[in-house]
């Protein structure tokens, strides 16, 4: 039993001992707009705390994120020991990474040479940092070229995940996206080079798109803005968001070209918590070589002891990520990660497979790419793949439904993230899960669907909608689940 203790004074109440659950605290409500006047017990604030965390959704159930849910215990440990270590403080262990992920990707470094990188809170501050340091290389060179460096753009997929339009509007660089096609979800590299002009400072490809985890192809898009860039006399290079794909392909796609194999990519953004199997907070960008990283970006610092180069957003912030990084990559090694990727991509061909076999679903992620199953309805008439990712959550499976981007965003799909923990058992389980779900929803769509006013009759009698009012649907029941807070997000 938690025991609490207050000082005897303070009101009649709190002068004598009594259980968390029968003591004050926990009678009245938390503040929510103000600090409160005194203190509580810490066994009263930690109850308090931990109670309302039990009302999250559980990690390990959530397949709607990339995100690592489980370590070893002794990674664990590691971290809490680290715990009150700031990353300013630390001088080897991310520099130790760094030189692993360049080399991993293929960066052409001397034996006993540093590769060029930093270690970030994840692939969106890495991504920040890349397109700053391409945005601060065209405008020297077009400064020295007595050229305009006043309106700079970038050229994506409209796939793009978030963080790339909070580049382009942080940092004001016109975002140029390629759209997408019903069938096709990733940037096409002809489209996006006939989209390049003499003020892109980046084409960006994804290895690993966000939506339906297929990898882009980067060499493709290299040998196409090579011939432009020869053509025009400009300059554009790549950048590759390897965002999941970065800690994927090295190990069981060796053989796909997309990175410092690659004469255009300049740098590479990889998130650790990702497939690089560490908890949320870290992620990596790493560049080609020196010249690709601006000198007068990099600022150097001497007041902790040692010239210091630092090149982040943040200053401080906790460097326990970083250990969790580095035990990882000594850990495992190349062995261990190939191993647990082969892992994930045969759990989700289970798990593929299983959709498959109920004949309600298109499959629309690729066997090749990051180890998850995005899949559509092949019929949306009595319930959407809305209805089934709510009814999902009372299973406790976190399963994302989304449109897709311009041009499909008549599209909808549910998307389920394949991780290390997720294992066979539980890929059985989610699909017992979801086949109950459809049957209740085939046999009550009345009652469970959140979508029946929209459904009319046709001649027959049969329920039947149009594609703009499935849309309409959709829409609808996304800023509903927006709303309410119960979506997840696509991270
Ligand atoms: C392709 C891609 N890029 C960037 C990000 C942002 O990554 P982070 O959450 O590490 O900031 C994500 C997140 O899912 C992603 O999928």
């Amino acid at each position: 039993m938690v025991v609490s203790e207050t000082k005897a004074g303070d009101d009649e109440k709190s002068s004598y001992v009594d259980s968390t659950f029968a003591s004050r605290y926990v009678r009245t409500c938390l503040p929510r707009f103000h600090m409160p006047e005194k203190s509580i017990p810490k066994e009263a604030a930690y109850q308090i705390i931990s109670d309302e965390l039990m009302l999250d959704g559980n990690p390990r159930l959530n397949l709607a994120s990339f995100v690592t849910t489980w370590m070893e215990p002794e990674c664990d440990k590691l971290i809490m020991d680290s715990i009150n270590k700031n990353y300013v403080d630390m001088d080897e262990y991310p520099n130790r990474c760094v030189n692993m992920i360049a080399r991993l990707f293929n960066a052409t470094v001397g034996d006993h040479e540093a590769g060029v990188g930093v270690g970030t809170v994840g692939s969106s501050e890495a991504i920040m940092l890349a397109g700053l340091a391409f945005k601060r290389k065209w405008q020297q060179k077009r400064k020295a070229q007595g050229k305009p460096f006043d309106k700079p753009n970038i050229v994506t997929g409209a796939n793009v995940q978030v963080c790339w339009e909070k580049f382009a509007r942080y940092f004001e660089v016109e975002l140029k996206e390629v759209k997408l096609s019903e069938g096709y979800y990733v940037m096409d590299p002809e489209k996006a080079v006939e989209m390049v002009d003499e003020n892109t400072i980046c084409v960006a490809a994804i290895l690993g798109s966000t939506l339906t985890g297929e990898f882009e192809d980067v060499k493709r898009l290299n040998e196409l803005l090579m011939e432009k860039n020869k053509e025009t006399g400009w300059d554009i290079p790549i950048h590759v968001d390897a965002a999941s794909g970065g800690f994927i392909a090295p190990f069981i796609y060796p053989d796909i070209e997309w990175d410092f194999r690659l004469p255009l990519v300049k740098s590479i953004n990889v998130s650790g918590h990702k497939y690089g199997l560490v908890y949320a907070g870290i992620g990596w960008v790493v560049w080609r070589s020196k010249d690709d990283l601006p000198e007068d970006l990099v600022f150097h610092i001497n007041y902790l002891g040692a010239d210091q180069p630092t090149f982040t957003l943040n200053f401080s912030k906790g460097s326990s990520q970083i250990i969790a990084q580095y035990y990882q990559l000594i850990r495992l090694g190349y062995e261990g990660y190939k191993c647990i990727m082969e892992n994930c991509r045969d759990n989700m061909k289970i798990l593929r497979d299983g959709l498959e076999k109920t004949g309600k679903f298109n499959v629309v992620s690729k066997d090749i790419g990051v180890p998850l199953v995005a899949f559509s309805l092949k019929d949306s008439t009595k319930y959407t793949v809305f209805d089934i990712s709510e009814n999902l959550r009372k299973f406790g499976w976190i399963v994302p439904a989304y449109t897709m981007p311009p041009n499909a965003e008549h599209i909808a799909v549910l998307r389920v993230v394949i991780r290390e923990d997720f294992s066979r058992s539980l890929a059985d389980r989610l699909l017992n899960d979801l086949l109950k779900v459809m049957a209740q929803l085939d046999a009550h769509p009345v009652a469970v669907s959140t979508n029946t006013a929209h459904v009319t009759l046709d001649s027959n009698g049969k329920a039947k909608k149009d594609e703009i009012e499935i849309q309409q649907e959709v829409t609808k029941h996304w800023k509903r689940l927006v709303d309410r807070k119960k979506t997840c997000g696509t991270c």
